[in-house]
């Protein structure tokens, strides 16, 4: 049996559950999750008042718990509210949160080159059985990065791949673009030459959350790709010098790009983001769009740069990479806010073809949460 009791005279309840334990609620919080008709749209859930609509004087006048449902009355309203205990269980606030800065997601997995398998999945397959598209979504939010074979090998193919989950974001780049040897070129991506792991276009905000890259033609020699997880690469930093992971998260670095006429690019934001609470939230590394720091205070800049190279050493670290030579009709995704890539060099002889994309995490995510909700499951 489930019970409740009111605590702080109304401002708040306290309810055991059975084999749970007891869960302290916040009047204000229980009025403004309250489920009725009247506070939320029963169609599509969306909450019909705003917070100046609760009193701030709000209290619980009287409570009672039968089976499943809690009943709360609440004064000065007068209004009579029940709610599923479940859901009150699984999104209880209650609970101590002993984190270390630079925690990251329970759905997330980090990985260096020890990563058993790529996340992969054949194109065919994905695009026709949602089972199996959703254990590919799953291991791409899971690993931040994922492969498909077997793909067509035709021009603009990776745009079937982001209609797989979403949607592209065009960018000045266009719909997609060209990775390819091309004489005289603007941008270092289409030479032959190696790079550097780095994450794409860190000098837009909001940066481009997913990356596709789509292979038509690898004969030449070399050319691999490799990812890099830098979530890994930021915990491992943290773990041999903290102050430099404080430094590079607390101070913002700049990028900029202005390689071609009427382009100019800029943002201002750290190498490791982290959220409020110290969520490890995403990775900047670009050494060609890498602008001028200029947000570091005078005594802390050869620290800041000290961490700076520390950073790049660990994400030039062989142990960190996982590589893969794409042949044609093969891609690759990447979470662009957290896994880096990086293409090793190749010579002239025979050709390799690429095109690209840009496409955004959201879209990626919702698609995947929808497809594991237990009712839109049933209902499939
Ligand atoms: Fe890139």
């Amino acid at each position: 049996m489930h019970q409740v009791e009111i605590l702080d005279g109304g401002r708040a309840i306290g309810l055991s559950l059975e084999g749970v334990g007891r869960l302290r609620f916040h009047a204000i919080w229980l009025r403004d999750n309250a489920w009725d008709a009247a506070t939320r749209a029963p169609g599509n859930g969306q909450r019909l008042i705003t917070i100046a609509d609760i009193p701030s004087e709000i209290r619980i006048s009287a409570a009672g718990v039968e089976g499943n449902t809690l009943s709360l009355t609440f004064a000065p309203e007068g209004k009579t509210i029940a709610y599923d205990v479940g859901w009150l269980q699984a999104h209880s606030y209650d609970a101590e949160r002993p984190r270390t800065t630079g925690w990251t997601a329970p759905e997330l997995e980090l990985w260096d080159a020890g990563l058993a398998a790529v996340p992969s999945a054949s194109f065919t397959a994905v695009s026709s059985d949602r089972g199996e598209l959703k254990r590919w979504l799953y291991g791409v939010r899971r690993f931040g990065f994922g492969k498909l074979n077997g793909g067509p090998v035709e021009n603009g193919a990776l745009l079937k791949v982001a209609a797989l989950f979403g949607y592209i974001r065009e960018t000045n780049y266009g719909k997609w673009f060209e990775v390819r040897t091309e004489v005289n070129p603007s941008n270092l991506a289409y030479t032959g030459l190696g790079l550097q792991a780095h994450t794409d276009n860190p000098y837009r905000d909001p940066v481009p959350t997913l990356q596709i890259l789509y292979c038509l033609e690898n004969s030449a020699k070399g050319g691999e790709n490799m990812v890099v997880d830098g979530f890994k690469a930021a915990t491992r930093l943290r773990a041999e010098n903290p102050r430099g992971f404080e430094l590079l998260s607390k101070h913002c670095a700049r990028f900029e790009y202005a390689g071609s006429d009427g382009i100019c690019l800029r943002a201002r934001r750290p190498m490791i983001e982290l959220a409020p609470d110290g969520e490890l939230i995403a990775i900047r590394f670009n050494n060609r769009s890498a602008a001028a720091v200029t947000d570091v205070p005078f005594d802390e800049m050869e620290d800041y740069y000290a961490a700076y190279r520390r950073l790049g050493e660990i994400i030039d670290d062989p142990a960190m990479e996982v590589s893969f030579k794409l042949s044609p009709g093969e891609c690759f995704i990447v979470d662009n806010t957290r896994v880096l890539h990086a293409r090793k060099g190749y010579s002239g002889a025979g050709s390799r073809w690429l095109q690209g994309c840009y496409a955004d995490k959201d879209g990626l995510l919702s698609t995947l949460a929808a497809m594991e909700m237990p009712r839109q499951e049933a209902a499939a």
